[in-house]
């Protein structure tokens, strides 16, 4: 595929000193001493990472929005009031998190608008780049939470009133957030955008390992979250024979072990995860009275999800040891798969512009999964060091970074004027 003229000069004009200096600007909201970043969602660092957007978008002429789950959009206007095509990821972060998850997309579809403006194109469909809210899901429960409250897949009171681990919701955290740019508008029920296309660290060791800039992402495998509450009772340490005990910690990790059993996978593409393990009260000498642990469950087949995280609750009431067990499930997310007219726009600039190439499965889940169901959507990938993320260690170079910019403002010019 050959990409026409005005793509090829969006690609020419991505500036990669100006893309590494934005990235590492908002880097410095939420630092870590370890040289990550902690910006929860919806946080105080998440507002001030906002409003930094909202300067950038102000300087460049973009016209801001809001919607009212909080997803920041940046609008540049086309020759027809059509569909925009719509690109971005998140700027909200792991507790240690890295400098690139999320930050990335949305500052390479931030440099493609740059670019595009500064090569003189003007396209047919608007375009829009969009920070969406809460895709991390690390203190709010659902993740994908702004995309899908976008796309209709999740409801916006239900969301409104999920709640942290110290009972704040999101309502509430969401009102310091948009006070954060009181200048951005809200903005209406939109039509669906054209297309939707993610840039994104890939945070996985493939593109590293096969030496190639590029991942022509093809889909992302489903998700399943659940959080699993334990109530045993508290006792004397010292005094409580072990059989009189309701021992929470005990009863949780059996289950832990039970179910790492249960979901055993010789092809290895189960990822089965427990993050989150709290115990109360956490005392030396009091048998645990409650724990509450997470389960993020993974896999390219539904018929695979299905079947194994049918058997979390019985497997958890199995090993109760004679506590109440209570299971929630608090995400779901199909496979996705994307659409040939992104993925050969994104393969085909690749091309274009002589970058090593290869089609890839995304092993994380991004925003995009919420969009397939409205939209022609597709992702691009980078390389990341040693495919470390979701760590404070996270590192990508500056030119792969800007390597995916370029096909990313090539692939929004070609898709725009489609
Ligand atoms: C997103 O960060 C995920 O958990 O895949
Ligand atoms: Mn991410
Ligand atoms: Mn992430």
């Amino acid at each position: 595929m050959s990409l026409s003229d005005p793509a090829l000069a969006a690609a020419r004009a991505v500036d990669e000193p100006r893309l590494w200096r934005r990235l590492m600007d908002m880097a410095e909201i939420g630092a870590t001493a370890k040289g990550g970043v902690n910006r929860q969602a919806l946080s105080a660092e998440d507002a001030a990472a906002r409003r930094l957007m909202a300067t950038w978008a102000a300087e460049l002429g973009l016209q801001a929005s809001t919607d009212a789950i909080g997803n920041l959009f940046l609008r540049r206007p086309g020759r027809e009031a059509a569909a925009a095509v719509l690109t971005g990821s998140h700027l909200d972060s792991q507790p240690t998190g890295g400098k690139f998850d999320g930050a990335y997309g949305v500052l390479a579809g931030l440099e493609a608008l740059e670019a595009i403006a500064a090569a003189g194109i003007e396209t047919r469909r608007p375009l829009e780049v969009v920070a969406w809210t809460n895709e991390e899901g690390s203190r709010f429960q659902p993740g994908v939470m702004g995309s899908g409250v976008f796309s209709g897949h999740m409801k916006l009171d239900a969301m409104l009133d999920v709640t942290d681990g110290q009972g704040k919701n999101v309502r509430d955290a969401l009102e310091s957030f948009l006070a954060a740019t009181p200048e951005v508008a809200a903005r209406d029920a939109t039509a669906a955008p054209a297309a939707y296309i993610e840039a994104h660290i890939e945070q996985g060791p493939l593109l590293e390992r096969d030496g190639k800039t590029i991942g022509v992402v093809q889909g992302v495998q489903g998700l399943r979250w659940f959080a699993i509450e334990v109530i045993g009772e508290a006792a004397h340490a010292g005094t409580t024979p072990l059989a009189e005990r309701r021992d929470a910690l005990k009863a949780a990790a059996q289950m832990v072990g039970a179910l790492e059993a249960a979901m055993a996978d010789e092809s290895d593409r189960v990822r089965f995860t427990v993050g989150r393990f709290e115990v109360a009260p956490n005392s030396p000498n009091t048998v645990p009275a409650r724990v509450l642990f997470t389960i993020d469950f993974r896999h390219p087949e539904q018929a695979v999800i299905d079947a194994l995280c049918g058997r979390v609750e019985p497997v958890c009431q199995a090993n109760a040891r004679g506590c109440e067990v209570r299971v929630t499930q608090t995400s779901d997310e199909a496979p996705a798969l994307f659409h040939a007219p992104v993925v050969d726009t994104v393969r085909g600039a690749a091309q274009a512009l002589e970058l090593p190439h290869r089609d890839i499965m995304s092993g994380a889940g991004h925003d995009a999964m919420n969009l397939v169901a409205l939209c022609p959507t597709g992702m691009i990938f980078v390389p990341c060091a040693g495919g470390v993320s979701h760590n404070e260690a996270e590192a990508a170079t500056p030119a792969d970074l800007a390597a995916g910019t370029r096909v990313l403002a090539a692939a929004l010019v070609e898709l725009a004027n489609s």
